[in-house]
């Protein structure tokens, strides 16, 4: 059977193994995903010994996507453009790197969540690797505005620059508190604030009527960002459980050419944790 897997450190929690082997017994493609820890010094090592025992592809996470980005011989334009890679695929023509992380959260709030992108103003917090992974999924979406806000506003800045080439209107980087008297229909939280149970300080009045607040992170119950968000005016609140599945599921099409259904295993999830 075809080996896939998750490696990271650590990754005995991860949700992956399940999702995808959800997604084999929908799809009836014969495959094992398992997790693979890998040693923190020993990266390559793992994964070349894994793709040399047949290993047809990986996921990648915390903290290998950098390393991942290296590895791979080619990579997907928004593989490219995250400058980190979450999905390796090993071929007879080398290894190709793709970054699923984006599409997926796309794919979460416009089709899952029913939240259009287009012509909408969008806020993104944050100026870290999971913002940069979004920015160029969502350009592609055509939202009227992207705004790119970080604490630090340099790096906020950076990322507006490095991104503005791609003839895309309305991409501005700030600061946190220069956000102040504008609004917005979907903000999405890609800080790692959460991890200390913390929220980005934000102006209040942001949320436009019928805006959506997104977290990138997920856990039992709301996030501290939803309900922060909710208090503050937002409309709708989601977390990042439906990004998970979506961009596992876009990892999914990569290596074997079909697209699960994903509602049933996103249920499946939201019910496990
Ligand atoms: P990741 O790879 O998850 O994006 P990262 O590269 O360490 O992680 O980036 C973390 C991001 O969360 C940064 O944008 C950070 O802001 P700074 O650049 O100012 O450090 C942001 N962040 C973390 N804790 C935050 C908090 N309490 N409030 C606002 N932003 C926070």
């Amino acid at each position: 059977m075809d080996r896939y897997a998750v490696i990271g450190n650590p990754i005995a929690h991860s949700k992956s193994p399940r999702i995808h082997t959800l997604f084999a017994a929908q799809t009836r493609q014969a495959l094992i995903y398992e997790t693979l820890l890998g040693p923190i010094d020993a990266f390559v090592a793992t994964v070349e010994a894994f793709r040399a025992a047949g290993g047809r592809g990986l996921n990648v996470t915390v903290p290998f996507k950098l390393e991942a980005f290296d590895f791979a011989d080619r990579h997907t334009p928004r593989a490219q453009a995250a400058g980190a890679v979450n999905t390796l695929a090993f071929g007879p023509d080398g290894v190709l790197g793709d970054n699923t992380d984006g599409a997926g959260i796309l794919r979460d709030i416009t089709v899952n969540l029913g939240c259009p992108v287009r012509g909408r103003r969008v806020l993104l917090l944050g100026a870290g690797g999971a913002a940069r992974g979004t920015i160029l999924p969502l350009l592609e979406a055509s939202p009227a505005t992207l705004v790119i806000a970080n604490r630090t506003a340099a790096k906020a800045h950076e990322l507006a620059a490095e991104f503005a080439g791609s003839s895309h209107a309305g991409l501005i980087g700030c600061a946190l508190a220069e956000l102040a008297g504008l609004q917005f229909d979907v903000v999405i939280n890609a800080t790692s604030a959460s991890l200390s149970d913390a929220v980005p300080d934000l102006p209040t009045g942001l949320y436009a009527h019928g805006s959506l607040a997104y977290d990138m992170m997920y856990g039992k119950g709301d996030t501290p960002f939803m309900t922060a968000a909710r208090q503050q005016g937002a409309s709708r609140s989601a977390d990042g459980l439906g990004m998970l599945v979506e961009q596992a599921a876009e990892s999914f099409l990569l290596w074997r050419g079909i697209r699960p259904t994903t509602a049933p295993v996103l249920a499946e999830m939201r019910a496990s944790i």
